[in-house]
């Protein structure tokens, strides 16, 4: 498959597209056209169409998208055709959570340790996986040859740990402490925030609320 360069914005849609893809697929459903596809999902068939185009020859006129080929072509995109190795930093409330959640498996993340600077954590065992000390880290990378860490540790602490998961050879870091990291070029961040995510909500609810409030106001006014 021919690649393009995609844009960080269709790039962030797939994961939806994959997901409901999956769904489809568990719903024994073979094929679906741009426009079926964006009643499910709620964008515009021209988006679908827009976005698909850019991995070229997925859809057909008037048969529509092949459903299982459309999966496997996106999950090979978002590098779910492989598995990939994770370890968790910070076993804390967060960590142990992520730990605890068996479906990143199914997508191929295995989580295959867990490190704390906490004595009263080390050797505590979360679905399986040894919580482990901090000092073991970049031995245990270097080993298992991780590429992926999920930082789930105090702010204050981030940079630091992440100058040493780089050192050790990490080459993707699933940032979830709430500062900004700073890594060579060749390691990839995503950082992610749930509280962000709770203001975006909080503000979608107000401005509806807001918009609410005049069309009475004005009906009153009648
Ligand atoms: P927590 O206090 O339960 O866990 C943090 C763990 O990190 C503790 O077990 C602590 O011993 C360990 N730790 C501290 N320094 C360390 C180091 N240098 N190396 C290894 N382990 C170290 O806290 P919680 O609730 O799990 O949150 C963890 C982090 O995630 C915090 O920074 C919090 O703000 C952030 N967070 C982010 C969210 C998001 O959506 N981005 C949501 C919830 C929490």
């Amino acid at each position: 498959m021919q690649q393009r360069k995609i844009s960080k914005a269709v790039i962030s849609r797939l994961p939806r597209y994959y997901r409901y893809l999956g769904e489809l697929l568990e719903q024994g459903v073979e094929r679906i056209s741009s426009k079926e596809l964006s009643v499910r999902m709620k964008v515009t068939a021209s988006q679908i169409r827009q976005d698909l185009n850019n991995f070229g020859g997925f859809g057909q006129q008037g048969y529509g998208y092949n459903v299982k080929y459309l999966y496997s072509e996106i999950a090979k995109i978002l590098g779910l055709d492989r598995q990939h190795s994770i370890i968790i930093i910070g076993a804390g409330n967060l960590g142990q959570a992520i730990a605890n959640y068996a479906n990143f498996e199914r997508r191929g993340f295995i989580i295959k340790g867990m490190f704390d600077v906490n004595p009263r954590l080390v050797g505590l065992v979360v679905r399986g996986i040894e919580i482990l000390s901090i000092d073991q880290m970049e031995d245990f990378i270097r080993e298992n040859k991780i590429q992926i860490a999920a930082l789930t540790i105090p702010k204050t602490k981030a940079p630091d740990v992440a100058d040493c998961l780089v050192k050790a050879g990490i080459k993707a870091i699933w940032n979830f402490a709430h500062t900004d990291l700073v890594v060579p070029e060749d390691v990839v961040v995503e950082n992610v925030h749930l509280s962000e995510s709770l203001m975006r909500l909080s503000y979608r609810m107000c401005s509806k609320q807001e918009k609410e409030a005049v069309t009475v106001g004005k009906q009153q006014r009648k």
